[in-house]
């Protein structure tokens, strides 16, 4: 397999082949960063979830390994899915499950039963409920057994809420060192609460306390995480909840869409800081950026997100085989203070290999095509406010400009825009072309874009780092060039920086 399907990306993560959704797991250990996710072992559509699995030393090589957890009973009789988790190192053993002095990793995640059942464990469940169940790994994360015995070690949600049986999913497990013990965070997703409980074990849990609904409520909550990081690199520490939304994404996109909180975390308790209960504050304000998580076993101080780059929407119609969906590239987190406001900052992980940088003084109203051609790009613009209203990129664009996807900066909004409206094959759901914005005030005057595009997507990043626009694109073999537009006027002092990014396959 050459990698060079119409469409495959280049640098970022896919798997050969079949479905994928959200990443799983996440985990840095012995060197390796582990990444699972939610997979069909048996086709191009979501259905019958496995934990599928790959490798990489440095985050941008990534090495397939075999499934990690198949789905029970696959393919013709299944009796539960892998639904989406986390997973942790038990350094202590807290579990038991280690065996002499190698100690185990363990995955939480939600066990899907299609089918009413009695388990192993004597314990029953319903036709499509979602419980919480535990796996270990004696090996460093390469081979897994489920924990048969007990599982599922949540059964169900609290009395208050057992009409939420088929809704009760996600679990994003981490140590807690302040209190030693584990947290677990689980979404109630139709009513938009997080469960927060703690363990001593990893097998028995005890609900602490609830969160939410807070800000965006347009869809479910899914996929919850909760983790510490510094404020402005040295500050006090704050705790970040991370939650997907599905759907009531960010203004104007189609489905699904990230959500953060700031504030703080005592061991059992989340606390909205005031500030970030005044408005959504959405982690990338594109179409297709979902079901966010960060490593465990990297140091607090140190943050990587990865995501699903793609939206249910229309995720299971996108015009890519044999393989549907690819991974964010992952992202750096940090906490940085913004206009008095904790924001999250993104920086992207990706080798920065030599490019070329070219300067403007001023560039005409119009388009100005570039000395830039190539579908994987990792370009970089600032420039200043002058005469125009909009300026930007125009990338995998055509000669005569009937396919382009246009980056920019609109000066009269001070928003941060993409549109994939002719950005190649958008038909496949009437949802697809659109044009996405956020918003990004200008530091007097000068603004700043880093674009990376890959074969299917762009991810652009404002700022410091401060908004992210995540958006597939679909343009034919031809759509190689790139240009600078400024419309209503000419801008000035630009500065451009350029490099291909090379094949990690
Ligand atoms: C989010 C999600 C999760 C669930 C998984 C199933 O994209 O719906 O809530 O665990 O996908 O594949």
């Amino acid at each position: 397999q050459d990698y060079k399907e119409q469409y495959r990306p280049q640098y970022h993560y896919t798997p050969a082949k079949n479905w994928m959704n959200d990443p799983n797991g996440l985990i840095f250990h012995d060197g390796i960063y582990h990444l699972f996710y939610q997979y069909n072992p048996g086709g191009t559509t979501w259905g019958a979830m496995s934990w599928g699995h790959a490798t990489s030393s440095d985050l941008a090589h990534w090495e397939h390994q075999p499934v990690a957890l198949q789905a029970r009973g696959f393919p013709d009789n299944i009796t539960e899915m892998f639904f989406s988790g986390t997973a942790v190192a038990d350094v202590n053993n807290t579990s038991g499950f280690g065996a002499g002095d190698k100690a185990p990793l363990v995955a939480m995640y939600t066990s899907y039963y299609p089918q009413a059942q009695t388990l192993p464990s004597g314990k029953s469940v319903e036709v499509n409920q979602q419980s919480q169940s535990i796996a270990y790994s004696l090996d460093d994360g390469f081979t897994w057994t489920t924990y048969d015995e007990g599982n599922p070690v949540l059964l169900s949600p609290p009395p208050e809420y057992a009409d939420q049986i088929r809704e009760f999913r996600d679990p994003g497990v981490f140590w807690h060192a302040a209190s030693s013990k584990w947290v677990s965070v689980i979404s109630l997703a139709q009513l938009h609460k997080l469960l927060i409980y703690t363990s001593d074990d990893l097998k028995e849990w005890e609900l602490a306390s609830e969160f939410g609904p807070e800000n965006a409520v347009g869809g479910v909550w899914e996929c919850p995480s909760l983790f510490p990081l510094p404020v402005d690199g040295d500050g006090g520490v704050k705790w970040v909840a991370q939650v997907g939304l599905n759907p009531g994404g960010p203004p104007g996109t189609p489905g699904s869409g990230t959500q953060y909180f700031v504030g703080d975390f005592d061991g059992t308790t989340f606390t909205a800081d005031p500030e970030s209960l005044q408005q959504t504050n959405w982690l990338d304000w594109g179409p297709d950026f979902y079901a966010a998580l960060s490593f465990s076993g990297l140091p607090d101080t140190e943050r990587v997100d990865i995501a699903w780059m793609n939206n249910w929407k229309y995720g299971g119609v996108i015009p890519t085989d044999p393989w549907r969906s690819a991974m964010s590239i992952p992202r750096k987190l940090s906490l940085e203070t913004i206009d008095n406001t904790v924001t999250l900052v993104q920086s992207p992980v990706l080798d920065e290999e030599a490019g070329f940088t070219q300067h403007w003084d001023s560039v005409p109203a119009g388009v100005t095509k570039l000395n830039l051609t190539g579908k994987a790009l990792d370009t970089t613009l600032t420039f200043t406010k002058s005469e125009s209203t909009y300026f930007g990129i125009i990338v995998q664009a055509t000669a005569d400009l009937s396919e382009q996807t246009r980056i920019g900066y609109d000066f009269t909004t001070e928003q941060l825009f993409v549109n994939r409206t002719l950005s190649g094959v958008a038909d496949f759901d009437g949802s697809f072309p659109g044009v996405y914005s956020a918003p990004l005030p200008s530091r007097n005057g000068t603004v700043t874009i880093r674009v990376l595009s890959d074969w299917s997507s762009v991810e652009v990043f404002g700022g410091q780092g401060e908004v992210s626009i995540t958006a597939q694109i679909f343009p034919s073999d031809a759509a190689i060039e790139s240009f600078l537009f400024s419309m209503d006027g000419p801008t000035s002092n630009i500065e451009l920086e350029a490099r291909e990014v090379h094949s990690v396959w």
